[in-house]
């Protein structure tokens, strides 16, 4: 039943109200506790650096079902998101924990050193000269989906399947080998990404020490670009 969606990259419009569904359905993450003001930043951060991926799905009359975000170069994307909005984020970040006592000791114990490290490249990136470009890189390219989230009574219909086609065919634009995410152990939404193809591929540990489980989706196979996952079941 995805006739009526429709998938496209997210414009400023989208903005607030993708922000505020994804701060709704993934209750569960860190990023959805930081307040509605550094959500709708961190949104506008991620579509404006290069390489983002970002995507909503809307319905026939306009109303929004669903979104996703992910990057075709991780690094490149998460380094000029913190070049060009880092200091808004700290700051949305920063007013909002002196709001809210709770979340900010649960920001300092479990992300406030390295959030620290963070400022201070971001400082010394901004005192110091840009870096030389990288020269061509012959690894394999590793795009990546970080988030998918589709509206309650919406699930089920078609539109995460539709949202992560899209980033699929996202990815194959951008000529990349392969797609990755990673989920925490304990969400259905492992069954999800399996039925669509996606293989586990083991645990990882964030650096805020939460588990998750890998996911890896081929673009390309053996040079041959037919990709290497079995097909989603329809
Ligand atoms: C997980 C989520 C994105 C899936 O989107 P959805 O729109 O509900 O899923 P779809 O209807 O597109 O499902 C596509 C296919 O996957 C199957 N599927 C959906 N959830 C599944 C699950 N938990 N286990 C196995 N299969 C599943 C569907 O049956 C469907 O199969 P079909 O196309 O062969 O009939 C959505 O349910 C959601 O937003 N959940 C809450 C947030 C979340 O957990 N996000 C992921 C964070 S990592």
């Amino acid at each position: 039943m995805t006739g009526a969606v429709q998938i496209r990259p997210v414009v400023s419009a989208d903005i607030a109200e993708a922000s505020a569904l994804h701060r709704e359905i993934l209750d569960m993450e860190f990023l959805a506790r930081c307040g509605p003001a550094f959500m709708r930043a961190y949104y506008r951060a991620w579509v404006e650096a290069p390489g983002a991926i970002a995507l909503v799905a809307r319905g026939a009359s306009g109303e929004l079902l669903g979104a996703l975000l992910g990057a075709t170069d991780p690094a490149t994307h998460v380094r000029a998101m913190v070049r060009q909005s880092g200091a808004r984020l700290v700051v949305h970040l920063a007013l909002y924990a002196a709001g809210h006592p709770a979340f900010a000791r649960e920001l300092v114990v479990s992300r406030g050193r390295r959030y620290l490290r963070g400022v201070a490249r971001l400082v010394g990136s901004r005192l110091s000269r840009p870096r030389e470009a990288p020269g061509e890189d012959r690894g394999p390219r590793v795009g990546e989906v970080t988030h998918v989230l589709v509206r309650a009574d919406r699930q089920g219909s078609g539109v995460g399947r539709a949202l992560l086609d899209a980033a699929v065919a996202a990815g194959r634009a951008a000529e990349l080998d392969e797609l990755v995410l990673v989920t925490p152990p304990d969400l259905a939404a492992g069954g999800f990404y399996r039925h669509l193809g996606w293989r586990a591929d083991g645990e990882v540990t964030s650096r805020s020490d939460e588990a998750f489980v890998r996911y890896r989706y081929l673009l390309r196979g053996g040079g041959r670009g037919d990709g290497g996952n079995p097909p989603g079941p329809r």
